[in-house]
């Protein structure tokens, strides 16, 4: 698995994507286990009770979560953004049910990178990042929201003409670059669902992601 990619790879045509164009995919941070579960018991004890996850069918990949009332049921999940000085802004769950794939995307600016932090049956899947050719990405408009924010959905590019950049497997947190093209590889996951939390920072993580 590799994280490293060569800046002839990103050649995207659109000026949004300028400032991602130095940094990697990801980096793996470190976490101890004892605290990494802690934070995963208290985190799951919280989304049962408030989104009953066990039992959903056809979630929304992404939910948004009422960040402090979150942070008052796993309060060491700020601490331990505090040893790294990172000021926790906003925080979101990312939630899989079957084998299905969760469509190549860049995420809406203007956030770059974020921290997902692994929370249940996170083995077997994959976190994949393409480059896609400039000649495929122009034929894609991105989606803008109603806060003014823009996306790409990529679900309709063709993976086969697009080089796969990096590839992890989110067993502990990981510096994610959320403006690069990526998807969830769901295929080899045996235990759902999958539950990933995703955070945000006010000051964002972006040095992690230099080389
Ligand atoms: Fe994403």
């Amino acid at each position: 698995m590799t994280s490293g990619y060569s800046m002839h790879n990103i050649l995207f045509n659109n000026g949004l994507l300028n400032n991602t164009m130095t940094l990697k995919p990801y980096h793996q941070l470190d976490c101890p286990d004892d605290l990494q579960k802690t934070i995963s018991e208290k985190a799951i004890d919280f989304l049962k009770t408030k989104y009953d996850i066990l039992n959903l069918t056809k979630p929304s990949l992404w939910n948004k979560l009422n960040t402090a009332e979150f942070i008052r049921a796993v309060p060491e999940l700020l601490q331990y953004f505090n040893s790294l000085n990172l000021k926790l802004r906003e925080v979101a769950f990312t939630i899989c049910v079957s084998n299905e794939n969760a469509g190549l995307h860049i995420d809406e600016l203007p956030v770059t990178a974020k921290i997902n932090f692994p929370i249940l049956n996170t083995q077997d899947s994959l976190n994949l990042w393409y480059d896609v050719p400039k000649e495929l990405m122009s034929q894609v408009n991105p989606i803008v929201n109603k806060f003014g924010a823009a996306f790409y959905n990529l679900g309709e590019v063709d993976l086969s003409q697009c080089q796969q950049i990096a590839s992890v497997e989110v067993l502990k947190p990981v510096v994610f670059n959320s403006q690069l093209p990526h998807m969830i590889d769901m295929s080899r996951c045996k235990s759902f669902p999958r539950i990933v939390l995703t955070c945000m920072f006010f000051n964002e993580p972006v040095d992690f992601l230099k080389e």
